[in-house]
């Protein structure tokens, strides 16, 4: 922490405390620390970094930090907003303005005034909306859309992006000016590669809020699968080691693992391939149901033994009341992010669908918005959650993907 000052580290703990923001890395403190230290300054900050690193926790430190902070913090996802709509989203509408403008309504900076207005995926505005923001930005003016009155607002700008803004300039996609502008102060987020014991601090934290979650036995990690995980390069960074983290904590509940099965949920695995993952790929859907049916074969063995234990217990006294704990079900035990994420819709067994009378039948017939989901499911999971890779291995642009992501639940 050789950056941060010392008189700093009181109140930058209780900021990762509120926060639950975990780590020590010396970057990372770096980074919250300079969040701070900018935090009562009224300057435009943008934050950088890879995909998955963090960064959507920086304008809530540069918010609460704030003179601000009894004020809004309104967060944009500029990527999922249509273009088309953009304009009327940020700056608002009159009456009339288009077709379906029924009434007139207020935008974000109008919305925020006096407040913080948090631009993610900044890259991804259109250049006619980089016009308006920049003109905000300069002289606090905006004009609604279909509207001639200027109006007012008092807004401070964090924006973040995980791509290479000055490139996105000399392409052409980004206004220069408007570069300048928002990146008067910036905040690079490292990599998690880059964040050494960060790791398994980061692994151990979200295997036992996984694990408190759904009342699962926790899992351990054994020291050949701490090692892979602290030497693997994590390209989805703190979001893929999520994903990650609680797909083993579900599947692998109650056992230590060790780097094999750990590699199993790795899309190459750890660079070497054993025996069971060489043949098929991975990340197969085959591993997957083997997966899925081993656990279920296992919840249902304990539940079957839970029952017995009941059943004899009742038998000897018929007035014990018994305060069982409660029994989730399968489905129920998934968070949404892993069913969507590893088991695909065909292959999710009903809770009380026992293992023997399980129809393998109901496991084609998927329709095309099936197939679609699956396709985007696949692609995101081999590219670690980073969109702007997934974009382009499906080949249809990012809007279009952050679209289908939002339409099928696959956030
Ligand atoms: N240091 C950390 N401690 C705890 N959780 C973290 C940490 N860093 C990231 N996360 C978690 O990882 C996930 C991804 O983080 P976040 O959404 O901020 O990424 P991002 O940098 O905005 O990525 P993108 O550029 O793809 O939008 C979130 O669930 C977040 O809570
Ligand atoms: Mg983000």
């Amino acid at each position: 922490m050789s950056n941060v000052p010392v008189e700093m580290s009181a109140e930058l703990q209780a900021v990762k405390n509120r926060l639950g923001l975990v780590g020590n890395a010396p970057a990372l403190m770096e980074a919250v620390s300079r969040a701070m230290r900018v935090a009562p300054i009224d300057l435009s900050v943008l934050v950088i970094g890879e995909s998955g690193t963090g960064k959507e926790f920086f304008p809530k430190i540069i918010h609460m930090g704030s003179a601000r902070k009894h004020n809004k913090l309104i967060a944009v996802n500029c990527g999922a907003i249509p273009q088309g709509t953009i304009d009327s989203e940020l700056f608002g509408h009159e009456k009339g303005a288009f077709t379906d403008a029924i009434s007139s309504r207020k935008g974000y900076f109008e919305e925020a005034d006096g407040g913080t207005i948090f631009l993610d995926e900044v890259a991804e505005l259109p250049l006619t909306t980089q016009a308006r923001l920049l003109r905000v930005l300069e002289s606090g003016e905006f004009l609604k859309v279909g509207s001639s009155v200027v109006q007012k607002t008092n807004i401070r700008i964090v924006a973040a992006t995980n791509v290479d803004l000055s490139k996105a300039v000399e392409e052409g996609r980004f206004r220069e000016d408007l570069y300048y502008r928002l990146s008067t102060v910036l905040i690079n987020v490292p990599p998690l590669r880059d964040r050494g014991g960060d790791i398994m601090l980061l692994a151990r934290k979200f295997a036992s809020d996984f694990a408190e979650r759904y009342r699962m036995p926790a899992i351990a990690f054994s020291d050949s699968a701490a090692s892979a995980l602290v030497s693997y390069r994590w390209p989805g960074n703190v979001r893929q080691l999520k994903n990650v983290v609680e797909q083993v904590a579900l599947f692998e509940a109650g056992t230590e693992v060790g780097r094999d099965e750990l590699a199993r949920y790795i899309p190459q695995g750890f660079g070497i391939s054993t025996p069971a993952l060489s043949s098929e790929g991975l990340h197969s859907y085959a591993q997957e149901r083997e997966v899925l049916f081993n656990m279920i074969f296992r919840l249902q063995r304990e539940l079957d033994a839970v029952r017995a234990e009941i059943a004899e217990r009742t038998d000897h006294s018929a007035t014990q009341v018994v305060d069982l704990p409660h029994a989730p079900s399968i489905e129920a035990a998934m968070p949404r992010s892993i069913v969507k994420y590893t088991a695909p819709k065909q292959f999710v067994v009903p809770a009380e669908a026992r293992p023997a009378t399980v129809d393998v039948s109901a496991m084609s017939g998927m329709t095309l918005e099936d197939t679609e989901r699956e396709t985007i499911r696949q692609s995101l999971d081999r590219n670690g959650g980073r969109r702007k890779a997934t974009a382009k291995e499906l080949n249809i642009s990012e809007r279009t993907l952050y679209r289908k992501i939002k339409e099928y639940g696959l956030e």
